[in-house]
């Protein structure tokens, strides 16, 4: 039987795509290979978010096309695949830089996979191409219709906690960001769509679901009568759903966090205290040039609207340092919006020209000297309102959902509300479970706990080993 192993970066977009690619290939018989080198297919699912992130995905080619090689010598053959934002963006160029690639496919065409590496193999690969297999198109309002259903091998193994994608793209034009090159035009996934694969993976015992989308609150779905349905309306239907313990939802733009989606943090039991809403930075002369169409006050305003709903949200935030232009000035604004927010948990990253980008041709590059120097600052300050934010969870008692066996014997891992990791002792309950329990400790990246009510849920300060 031949098999497949998916090497995938980036986001939970990327994620979720691999599994999907996983789930075709699945289909034509492939089973999961545990490496690379045990692999006859590879692909890659790249993402283009990050800096030079073009040229790590060549040295990686590089690398494989070794791998390759010493597998002929040994009469077995490999194919690789390159999937994801870079192979949207570099298309057959990467088939022209390193011939060992077999293919290439845009995020819009996974369900064409077989079908391309059908073509690849009439094609050879050895010699001149004459077509190079090669599909990154965008197949604008239909792009979801040809998504195969997620096939029970998959979700049987998935957990008790999946992304399911509700809406792909972004129309925000943020200065700095690919996704809109990359991904395409917003499209939002029909309502009825997504409750039949919530449907399926709550048989196949999913209990929390986390509803993904490069800019998923702007989702604007239609219902089985066409109407426009918008995310808050979306999560109030899945809720109805028998097994869904949990919902979430990432990533988030401000300006689309409408009444109704401030209300369902309020009225919607089962929506988790937890908002990834990205403000990228605290100065408004650099959110206008990163063309956010937001500012730090408005962004103050909307987080005090949600605190008014859900008082014990905990929020979390991308942070771009070193946009170009960005003075010392305009970055401490940064830093004291961050301070003041008090995020549970953040990303933060030094700009990063992305070719076609319009920030990419503008004037005040910062120096990478200056921009590590602002990292390093704004990443101490987000870890310590990170820790700040675990240590007031000391003490208090919160609902756990159990995913898996703990680190050591005796323990379960799960999740708080608020997506922190946790480790419970003491207590007897199946994954899936959701269980009350008592934060008694921490370390630097996980919670300790006991079962609410236990005596030894009392002690205070337990081992945090
Ligand atoms: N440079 C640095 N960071 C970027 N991000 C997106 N594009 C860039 C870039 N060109 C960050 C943003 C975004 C996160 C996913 O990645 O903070 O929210
Ligand atoms: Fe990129 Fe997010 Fe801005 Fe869309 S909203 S352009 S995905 S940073």
């Amino acid at each position: 039987m031949k098999t497949v192993f998916v090497k995938s970066y980036g986001c939970q977009m990327n994620v979720y795509d691999s599994a999907r690619m996983a789930d075709v290939m699945a289909r034509e018989g492939y089973t999961l290979a545990a490496s690379a080198e045990e692999a006859d297919l590879v692909i890659l699912n790249t993402c283009h978010i990050r800096e030079k992130a073009a040229e790590k995905v060549y040295s990686e080619l590089g690398r494989l096309r070794v791998l390759k090689e010493e597998r002929r010598a040994d009469g077995r053959r490999t194919e690789i695949v390159v999937a994801g934002c870079v192979a949207q963006a570099e298309g057959a160029e990467i088939i022209r830089r390193q011939p060992a690639v077999d293919a290439v496919i845009g995020p819009q065409s996974y369900h064409r996979l077989p079908a391309l590496l059908e073509e690849a193999r009439r094609a050879g690969t050895e010699g001149p191409r004459p077509a190079p297999a090669v599909d990154t198109d965008f197949p604008a309002d239909d792009k979801f219709r040809h998504l195969p259903a997620p096939s029970r091998a998959r979700v049987r193994t998935r957990g008790v906690s999946a992304f399911l994608t509700v809406q792909e793209g972004c129309d925000k034009f943020c200065a700095f960001c690919v996704v809109p090159y990359t991904r395409g035009a917003e499209v939002s996934r029909p309502v009825m769509a997504i409750v039949d694969e919530a449907k399926r993976l709550l048989e196949a015992g999913v209990r929390e679901l986390t509803l993904i989308g490069q800019n998923v609150n702007a989702y604007h779905g239609p219902d089985e009568r066409g109407a426009t349905t918008g995310l808050a309306g979306l999560m109030e239907r899945l809720a109805l759903l028998p097994g869904l313990a949990r919902l979430r939802y990432t990533t988030s733009h401000p300006n689309d966090m409408g009444d109704d989606l401030i209300a369902a943090h309020r009225d919607l039991p089962m929506l988790m205290p937890y908002l990834h809403l990205p403000v990228q930075a605290g100065s408004d002369r650099v959110l206008a040039a990163m063309n956010r169409r937001h500012t730090a006050d408005s962004y103050r305003r909307l987080i005090a609207r949600i605190r008014e709903a859900r008082p014990d949200i905990a929020l979390s935030s991308d942070f771009i340092v070193g946009f170009p232009g960005e003075t010392d000035a305009e970055f401490e604004d940064t830093l004291g919006l961050a301070a003041e927010i008090g995020f549970a948990a953040s990303f933060s990253f030094k700009y990063s020209p992305r070719p076609g980008t319009p920030a990419a041709d503008l004037g005040g590059q910062v120096p990478e000297a200056v921009m590590a120097e602002r990292l390093a600052r704004l990443q101490a300050q987000l870890e310590q309102d990170r820790q700040a934010f675990n240590r007031d969870t000391v003490g208090r008692t919160v609902d756990l959902l159990i995913e898996k066996p703990g680190r050591h014997p005796g323990q379960l891992a799960g999740k708080s509300p608020y997506l922190q990791a946790i480790q419970v002792e003491g207590i007897d309950a199946p994954v899936g479970s959701v269980v009350p329990v008592t934060v008694t400790g921490l370390a630097s990246n996980s919670l300790f706990a006991r079962p609410a009510g236990s005596d030894a849920a009392a002690i205070s300060g337990m081992a945090a080993a």
